[in-house]
């Protein structure tokens, strides 16, 4: 079997043997990628059309209590100016969201335990209430299955949790002991049942990746089903064990969000911040590989360069308006638009 007749097996059947997806993801020409992105700009246009959906992203706490090998931020991270901020901050990035058109605002923050379940529970019911035509989406990490059920019970509707690796071997080369794999996948599975769209996903090119990892994750997030998947170039990030290691690159991500909207026809796949990072016209380019949402930042601009995963993160000296016209026009060179609405799952 050819590329080419890989590529059209995936599009008709949502599928493939590992080692059609091997081939997929090591050997694709430059012909047989635009023949991937054309696949994958069909599908996604037959369920989603050609809106893409806005996320306004807050990234309301830089404190973490982890120690991630890859991440900016990490608790032993030397040189990070910390930050949190209050409700009421966080309420009134909100505001301004919604008056830019924003109708999902999604919550970010490193592990900080001095929120507690209430406070986030309190914030979540206090967004709602002045916003009930929103989304309210939480990107917090691993916490209990109660602590996910009075989350959702409180309001919110959408939980970011990205596996990184679905491979135990590799988890723990991008991990510290103190964190498991299983338990980050549990809670995956917690918020799945709790009734949240749950988004998944994973780094591209991180530290000590293979192809047959990546076939692992795809193959964990077909047992899954998330509602979104996230996925990104892995980028070095000053001050943590991996400062020195080389970039995922743009070709190895946007191969992956044109197979993954082959994948999962109908799921939310945004064109990162990340992707952005890499290449000037990366999330355009992420849209045209199959992606369909993208996810402004809308942190003040007083704490947006503290908010540092990686090096080099664009729009930190942006203003939340900036940012959002921004966007606007960068979709628009693409043929795609961008809409204002909640931008839910198309359950079909
Ligand atoms: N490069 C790219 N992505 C990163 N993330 C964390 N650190 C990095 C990095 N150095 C991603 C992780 C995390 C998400 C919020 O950001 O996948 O889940
Ligand atoms: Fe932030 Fe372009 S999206 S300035």
């Amino acid at each position: 079997m050819t590329n080419i007749d890989r590529i059209e097996k995936l599009a008709a059947e949502q599928n493939l043997p590992d080692e059609d997806l091997y081939a997929l993801l090591t050997s694709l020409t430059e012909k047989e990628e635009e023949l991937l992105y054309a696949r994958a700009r069909a599908v996604r246009e037959r369920h989603y059309d050609k809106a893409v959906y806005l996320r306004g992203l807050i990234e309301f706490s830089n404190y973490c209590r982890n120690d991630c090998y890859y991440c900016g931020i990490r608790a032993a991270a030397s040189g990070v100016s910390r930050y949190r901020l209050s409700a009421d901050e966080i309420l009134a990035c909100c505001n301004q969201g919604y008056a830019l058109g924003f109708r999902t605002f999604v919550l970010q923050s490193g592990e900080d335990l001095t929120y507690s379940c209430t406070d986030i529970c309190h914030l979540v019911s206090a967004i709602k209430e002045a916003h009930p035509d929103c989304a309210v989406t939480l990107s917090i990490g691993e916490k209990t299955r109660e602590e996910y059920e009075a989350y959702f019970d409180a309001g919110a509707d959408r939980y970011l949790l990205r596996e990184e690796t679905a491979d135990p071997v590799h988890y723990v080369k991008l991990h510290p002991p103190a964190l498991s794999g299983e338990n980050r996948k549990r809670c995956l599975y917690d918020l799945k049942e709790i009734g949240y769209q749950v988004g998944a996903g994973f780094m591209v090119g991180s530290p000590g990746q293979t192809a047959e990892n990546i076939i692992a994750d795809l193959r964990f997030l077909q047992s899954l089903t998330p509602h979104m998947i996230g996925i990104g170039p892995f980028i070095h990030a000053g001050g943590t064990p991996f400062a020195h290691e080389p970039d995922g690159t743009l070709t190895d991500t946007l191969h992956l969000l044109g197979i993954l909207r082959l994948l999962f026809p109908r799921c939310l796949l945004p064109a990162t911040t990340a992707l952005g990072t890499i290449d000037p016209r990366g999330r355009e380019k992420g849209i045209l590989a199959g992606a369909n949402v993208v996810m402004p930042n809308l942190s003040p601009r007083g704490v947006r360069d503290k908010y540092l995963l990686y090096d080099g993160k664009i729009c930190t000296g942006d203003e939340a308006a900036e940012c959002r016209n921004c966007m606007e026009m960068r979709i628009a060179s693409t043929g795609y638009q961008v809409v204002v609405s909640r931008g839910d799952y198309c359950q079909g």
